[in-house]
C-alpha cells in the first residue's frame, strides 16, 4: 500500500502545465467522416436536480443542446446516490440487479463493483466492441482512489482520465489517474476546469479518428465540496458549500433557495426520519442559501464546457452524426421538508434530474412532457445508437427520439411512462449543520408514474418504506409532496398489517394499482422493467394506468398482495422485500 502511495505522489503534477494540442489534428480539419455510427456525447453532472436546470443558470446548455434538442420533463435516477446511478448507466441494470447500493463496501464502490466481476462488461465496452474509440474524463465512481486505481483499472476506454478519492470532490485539489496510472494531483486547479480542458484534447484525438466514438464527461459540479485532507469519521462526513473559480465569484449574488410549499414548513413532514426533523432556524436558513449560490456557481464551469464542447463539434462539421446528451446522476434538496442539503431520498427533488439530448433527426426546441425515463433506459439508448449488446439481459428501454412520424420503431417507445427509484441504505445529510451525516431507515420504492387517466394527465409518486409508511402524492395538485393521501394509514405503527379501509374508496382503487406496479417493478429484471402491465396482464390487454383503472379490474388487484419489507437493514436484501412477484399471480382471464 505504501509502494502505491509512493507512486501517486511520483505521479503528482503541476496544474495547467498539460495544454498541449500537439498531435497537429482537431478542429477545423477538411474532410467530414464518412455516414457510420453516430458520435455520442455524454455531459453527466454530480448531483444536480431539475430545479438547477434553467436557462438563467445554464445559459450555454440552455442555447446549444435545449434549443436544438429534446428536453425531457421526467427522467428519473435509479436511486438518489451517485455511484449505485452510475452503476446503472455503465450497467444497464436496475439497482436491485447489479446490487451496487451505496458508495464504499461492503454494499457498494469500486471494489464491490470489481468483486461482483463488473469491469469488462460495461458500456463502454461494448461500445468498443462495435468499433468505438471511447474516452472519459472526470468523476467514474466512489470508492476509485489514489490506493486502488492502479490495480484496479477502468475498462472500455481508449483514453480515460478519472477523478479518484479523496480528491474527486475537493474542487481545487483534484487528482486524476489518467489511462489508469498512478494518481496525478493538481493543487491549485480548478476540478471542472480541467476535466474541460482534457476532454477537448480528447475530443481532438475521438475527432481525427475514423471510428465513431463515445465521450463521456463528468464535472463534480455542483456537488457538494469535501476537503481531501479530512478523514471522515465514521459518523460525520465533512461535506460542505461548492467552490467555484473567481471569474464566477460575483454571481448569483442574490440568489436564494425557492421558497416553495415544502420549504421549510412549520409542521413536520414526509416518513421515517424526515418526520422527525425540526424547523431550521435563521442561521441555517443562512447558510443553505450561501450553500445554494455555491451549488449556481459550480455550475457555470459546467455551462462553459459544454458551450467549449459544442463549438468544437460544430467547428469539426460532425454534429449531423452525434448525438450529445446532458444528464446528472441524482438531484438534490435542501430546505424542502425541513432538510439540510442532501439527496438519497425518493422526493421529486432528490430523483428528478435533466435530461437533454440533441441529435440527427431530433427535432429542436422540443419538451417531451410525455413519456418516462431512467438511466437504464439512457444507457440502453446510447447501446441502439451504436447497434451494441451487453453480454447479459440488460432492464432499458430506448428513450423515444423524436425522429419522426415515418420512425415507427422509435414510437412504441411513448408508452414508457414510470419509473422506480430504490434506496437501502443510509440517507446521508450534507452541510456543516448535520450532527451525524447518516440516517438509518432510509429503504424504501418510490414509483413515479405520469400517465393519462379519462384524458387527463395524471402524476403520481408512491412509497412504501421499510418502516411500513407509506406515502402518496398527487403531483399534479401536490408538485411540492406537502400532503400524503396516505397519512391515515401510516398512524398504525411499525410493520403493521396492511390494510387499507380508511381510505376513499377512489383512492384505494388506485393505492391497488400503484402498488401492484411497484410489485412487479422491485423485482424486475429485462422486459418486465420495461412494461410491468404485461407481467400483470399477460395477454396484452391493459398497457397504461388509463386501462389498468378499468373497473373490471377492481378485485384482481385489490386481491394481489401488497409491498411491504420485514424490516429495516442495511443493503439490498431480498428475503426481507415481500412478496417477490410471482407470474402466478397475473390476470388470468
Ligand atoms: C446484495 O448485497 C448485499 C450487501 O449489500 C448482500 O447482503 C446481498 O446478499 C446481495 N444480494 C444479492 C441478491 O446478491
Ligand atoms: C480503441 O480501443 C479498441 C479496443 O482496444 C481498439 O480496437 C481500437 O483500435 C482503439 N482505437 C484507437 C484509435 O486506438
Ligand atoms: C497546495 O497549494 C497551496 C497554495 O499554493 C499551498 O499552500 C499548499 O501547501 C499546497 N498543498 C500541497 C499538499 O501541496
Ligand atoms: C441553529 O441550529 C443549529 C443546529 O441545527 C445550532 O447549531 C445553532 O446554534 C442554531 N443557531 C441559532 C442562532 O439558534
Ligand atoms: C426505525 O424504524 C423503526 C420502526 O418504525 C423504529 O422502531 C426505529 O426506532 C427506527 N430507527 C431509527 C434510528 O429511526
Amino acid at each position: 500500500m505504501l509502494a502505491h502511495l509512493a507512486l501517486c505522489l511520483l505521479g503528482l503534477v503541476a496544474a495547467g502545465g498539460d495544454g498541449g494540442h500537439g498531435h497537429g489534428h482537431g478542429k477545423g480539419k477538411g474532410p467530414k467522416k464518412p455516414a457510420s455510427k453516430p458520435n455520442i456525447v455524454l455531459f453527466i453532472t454530480d448531483d444536480q436536480d431539475v430545479g438547477t436546470h434553467t436557462r438563467e443558470i445554464m445559459p450555454r446548455t440552455f442555447e446549444r443542446l435545449v434549443d436544438h434538442g429534446v428536453n425531457y420533463e421526467n427522467f428519473f435516477t435509479p436511486v438518489s446516490l451517485c455511484c449505485p446511478s452510475r452503476v446503472s448507466l455503465l450497467r444497464t441494470q436496475a439497482a436491485h440487479n447489479h446490487n451496487i447500493t451505496f458508495v464504499e463496501l461492503p454494499h457498494g464502490g469500486w471494489q464491490k463493483f470489481n468483486d461482483y466481476g463488473y469491469v469488462s462488461h460495461t458500456l463502454p465496452d461494448f461500445l468498443q466492441a462495435v468499433g468505438y474509440n471511447t474516452y472519459y474524463v472526470g468523476k467514474y465512481m466512489n470508492d476509485h482512489t489514489v490506493k486502488n486505481c492502479v490495480e484496479l483499472p477502468v475498462s472500455g476506454f481508449n483514453a480515460s482520465d478519472i477523478l479518484v478519492d479523496p480528491y474527486t470532490y475537493d474542487y481545487w485539489r483534484p487528482a486524476f489517474s489518467v489511462n489508469n496510472g498512478p494518481a496525478e494531483i493538481h493543487n491549485g486547479s480548478y476540478s471542472t476546469d480541467l476535466v474541460g480542458e482534457k476532454s477537448l484534447r480528447h475530443l481532438d484525438t475521438a475527432l481525427a479518428a475514423d471510428e465513431p466514438f463515445f465521450i463521456g464527461i463528468a464535472p463534480i459540479g455542483p456537488h457538494s465540496y469535501m476537503d481531501s485532507s479530512k478523514r471522515e469519521s465514521s459518523a460525520r462526513l465533512y461535506m460542505d458549500t461548492p467552490e467555484w473559480p473567481e471569474r464566477h465569484a460575483h454571481m448569483f449574488m442574490d440568489a436564494k433557495v425557492p421558497r416553495t410549499e415544502n420549504f421549510n414548513p412549520d409542521e413536520p413532514m414526509g416518513v421515517s426520519w424526515v418526520k422527525t426533523l425540526p424547523k431550521l432556524n435563521e442561521s441555517n436558513v443562512e447558510y443553505i442559501d450561501e450553500f445554494y449560490r455555491g451549488r449556481l456557481r459550480s455550475l457555470q464551469s459546467v455551462d462553459e464546457l459544454v458551450g467549449q464542447v459544442m463549438d468544437k463539434l460544430e467547428a469539426a462539421g460532425v454534429m449531423e452524426n452525434t448525438y450529445v446528451f446532458y444528464t446528472a446522476d441524482n438531484g438534490f434538496a435542501m430546505g424542502s421538508h425541513r432538510r439540510q442539503p442532501g439527496k438519497t431520498l425518493g422526493y421529486e427533488d432528490d430523483i428528478k434530474v435533466p435530461l437533454v439530448i440533441r441529435g440527427p433527426g431530433m427535432p429542436e426546441g422540443k419538451t417531451d412532457t410525455v413519456s418516462s425515463y431512467g438511466m437504464v433506459d439512457l444507457s440502453r439508448t446510447f447501446l441502439d445508437l451504436a447497434g451494441a449488446k451487453p453480454d447479459y439481459e440488460d432492464d432499458g428501454t430506448k428513450i423515444n427520439l423524436h425522429l419522426g412520424e415515418g420512425n415507427k420503431a422509435d414510437r412504441t417507445y411513448e408508452k414508457h411512462r414510470h419509473s422506480l427509484s430504490e434506496y437501502w441504505l443510509r440517507g446521508i445529510e450534507e452541510g456543516k449543520f448535520v450532527e451525524a451525516s447518516y440516517r438509518d431507515n432510509n429503504t424504501y420504492r418510490t414509483l413515479r408514474v405520469h400517465d393519462e387517466v379519462a384524458g387527463q394527465p395524471v402524476t403520481y409518486s408512491y412509497a412504501v418504506w421499510c418502516t411500513g409508511e407509506r406515502e402518496l402524492y398527487d403531483l399534479v395538485e401536490d408538485p411540492y409532496q406537502v400532503r400524503n393521501l396516505l397519512a391515515g394509514l401510516n398512524d398504525v405503527g411499525p410493520f403493521a398489517a396492511f390494510d387499507a379501509g380508511d381510505v376513499p374508496e377512489d383512492r384505494q382503487r388506485l393505492l391497488h394499482r400503484l402498488d401492484a406496479l411497484t410489485l412487479v417493478l422491485k423485482t424486475c429484471k429485462g422486459e418486465s422493467c420495461v412494461e410491468p402491465y404485461g407481467a400483470l396482464f399477460p395477454q396484452g390487454r391493459v398497457s397504461t394506468l388509463q386501462q389498468a383503472m378499468n373497473r373490471k379490474y377492481d378485485e384482481f388487484f385489490a386481491a394481489l398482495p401488497k409491498v411491504h419489507f420485514d424490516h429495516c437493514m442495511l443493503g439490498f436484501q431480498n428475503r426481507l422485500e415481500l412478496p417477490e412477484w410471482d407470474n402466478a399471480w397475473a390476470y388470468k382471464k
